[in-house]
């Protein structure tokens, strides 16, 4: 599918994909790559320029209503009303969704998203986090069979997330939802995505599980060599030069050097006995070991960050 907005932009060119039913599918990619402009097309609210949507075997442009009750959407901007309480929204979204038995599916998602004790507190006094949670509950209220998250976790905490990483899978389990998520960031993708689509500038790159990506497109592990003190400095040029004999390809930054293997083991054996053949023990701040990320991928594929 494509869209040209009014201004000429052509946020999403040619995009083309499927989401099975039951899974989580994660669209990753740079701000401005056209997650928002795809999701807003998925639930029917852009008309596409070109190309068509199914949802559920039905176009939704033709299926409207009767799609759109099945959808639950959390959108990137917060949707509820500032001046209400937690509840107060949660109450009148139920109230707008037409929601059977509200009182127990609203107590039930307060306590999914752990918003009960703040539940008389006015929704524009929330922290970020919470916010989000608030918007998660409101897309939820009529348990809709898709669900379209949009940035799920921006301005969430370590906790917040854990919260959200956990309700997410049991949401999927246990009432056997389908969730399109889209984030520009890897760790969202990568923690709750079954795929991932990467997206830049409006085209698809790869769509694949995060774990194949990373096989695929990864290149096993980096073992980082972090030096005390700056890596162009005289000081450090017998250890570029002798990591460098047998490891050509390896990359450096301004105080480590980064050597990409696909055995970590050997490697670092031959690291540390490198090391200590040439007396460079002292020179070295630290040595770690890190798998590859999404971000690496996408810079494979890229080369560009995914924050830049
Ligand atoms: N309503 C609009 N009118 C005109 N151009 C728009 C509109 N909405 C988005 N765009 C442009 O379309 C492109 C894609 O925007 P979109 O919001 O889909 O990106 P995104 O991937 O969701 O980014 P982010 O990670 O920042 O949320 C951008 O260049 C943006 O400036
Ligand atoms: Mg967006």
């Amino acid at each position: 599918m494509h869209k040209i907005y009014s201004n000429g932009i052509h946020a999403v060119k040619g995009l083309s994909l499927e989401v099975e039913q039951g899974e989580v599918f994660g669209l990753l990619g740079p701000n401005g790559a056209g997650k928002t402009t795809t999701m807003n097309m998925m639930i029917g609210l852009l008309k596409p320029t070109k190309g068509k949507i199914t949802i559920f075997g039905k176009s939704i442009m033709n299926n409207g209503k009767e799609i759109k009750q099945k959808i639950g959407v959390a959108p990137q901007e917060f949707s509820f009303y500032s001046h209400l309480t937690v509840y107060e929204n949660a109450k009148l979204f139920a109230t707008l969704y037409d929601v059977k038995n509200c009182e127990r599916r609203i107590d039930e998602l307060f306590n999914l998203f752990e918003l009960d004790e703040i539940r008389h507190q006015r929704s524009d006094q929330l922290s970020g986090g919470q916010k989000r949670r608030l918007n998660l509950t409101l897309a939820l209220l009529h348990d809709p069979d898709l669900l379209i998250l949009d940035e799920p976790a921006a301005g969430m905490d370590p906790q917040s997330r854990a919260v959200l990483w956990s309700s997410v899978k049991s949401l999927v389990r246990s009432e056997n939802k389908t969730i399109v998520l889209a984030t520009h960031l890897m760790e969202v993708a990568d923690k709750l995505s079954d795929r991932i689509v990467i997206i830049d500038h409006g085209k698809d790159l790869v769509i694949d599980a995060p774990e194949e990506l990373k096989r695929k497109f990864g290149h096993g592990e980096t073992i980082q060599i972090h030096v005390k003190g700056d890596l162009a400095s005289d000081e450090f040029s017998l250890i570029k030069a002798k990591v460098k004999e047998i490891w050509p390809d390896v990359k450096n930054s301004n105080h480590s050097l980064q050597i990409h293997t696909d055995d970590a083991i050997d490697d670092l054996s031959k690291l540390l006995e490198l090391l200590k053949q040439h007396d460079l023990k002292q020179k070295i701040a630290d040595i770690s070991l890190r798998s590859e990320t999404l971000e690496d991928v996408f810079i494979k594929l890229t080369g560009r960050k995914l924050r830049e």
